[in-house]
């Protein structure tokens, strides 16, 4: 048993995605989050940025006494997991290996798409991850910049004309491609879910980077018999912006109301 809080963090509100199903699968767990929000997005900037922003993020996080962190970022986990498991004595945990072996477990067909930030494409990551577990299958990739920004402005509903537009407009190659499984590799996007399977149609299975990685953190505790003991766990949210705007969307993305529970930090200080 270990009661050392979970660090989690994303450049903004998408990894509250594996927040959400850390809290439902390990609900004992005591979670501290942090959103990045006055930096997002990540996904549009070079490798040295957003590693420099990534390890402010691990030394904020480390300022608390974690058992360890979720890198509930796809953009961070192409680009710089190894450096920051290299450089940090607890386990790290990204979402790039969870997501893919999900995906080589789902498809049929073999024809998998992966939809990310321009930066998570550019690393190769989800490539060379998937090659190594499915060597036979094809992986079709899509970098979909404009849906960080249109989820941080909460416009990620259906109905909502602007983003069902952009997703058509993202997609339309994917569904040429006979895909039957489509990896939303940014934790913002299963936040699209429902206006990208409108898009995609039932027979295409889509895989949440956010859930797969909160259940290999589920996996790597419970080898490790590092699981909190039973009772109810606390969860903390901190953003480099403003709390307010942070706390209405974070609200409704985790189904949960956090009004006058986040905390406002100044990351250029770590
Ligand atoms: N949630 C981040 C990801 O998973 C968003 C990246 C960004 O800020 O552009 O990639």
């Amino acid at each position: 048993m270990n009661q050392q809080p979970i660090g989690v963090f994303d450049s903004g509100l998408g990894g509250l995605t594996a927040v959400r199903q850390l809290r439902r699968i390990m609900p004992s767990e005591n979670i501290i989050y942090f959103g990045d929000t006055s930096r997002v997005p990540y996904g549009n900037r070079s490798r040295e940025t957003i590693l420099k922003y990534a390890r402010q993020d691990m030394r904020f996080l480390r300022s608390f006494d974690l058992k360890a962190v979720v890198i509930a970022c796809g953009t961070v986990s192409s680009n710089c997991l190894e450096t920051l498991q290299a450089e940090n004595n607890i386990p790290v945990i990204g979402v790039v290996a969870p997501a893919v072996q999900r995906a080589t477990s789902l498809t049929k067909n073999g024809r998998v798409g992966l939809v990310a930030t321009r930066a998570s494409v550019r690393s190769g990551a989800y490539e060379r991850m998937f090659h190594a577990m499915a060597p036979n299958a094809q992986l079709f990739s899509k970098a979909c910049p404009l849906f960080v920004p249109l989820v941080e402005e909460g416009r990620c509903r259906p109905g909502d004309a602007v983003i069902e537009q952009v997703a058509k407009e993202y997609l339309a190659e994917l569904k040429e491609k006979d895909i039957d499984t489509l990896v939303l590799g940014c934790t913002h996007y299963p936040l699209l879910a429902e206006v990208i399977g409108q898009v995609m149609g039932p027979e295409v299975a889509l895989v949440d980077v956010g859930a797969e990685s909160a259940r290999a953190a589920w996996t790597l505790l419970t080898g490790q018999k590092a699981l909190a003991e039973r009772r109810e766990g606390a969860a903390s949210f901190y953003t480099s912006d403003r709390v307010e705007d942070f706390e209405h969307l974070a609200s409704l993305f985790l189904q949960e109301d956090i009004t006058n529970q986040a905390q406002q930090i100044d990351i250029s200080r770590y």
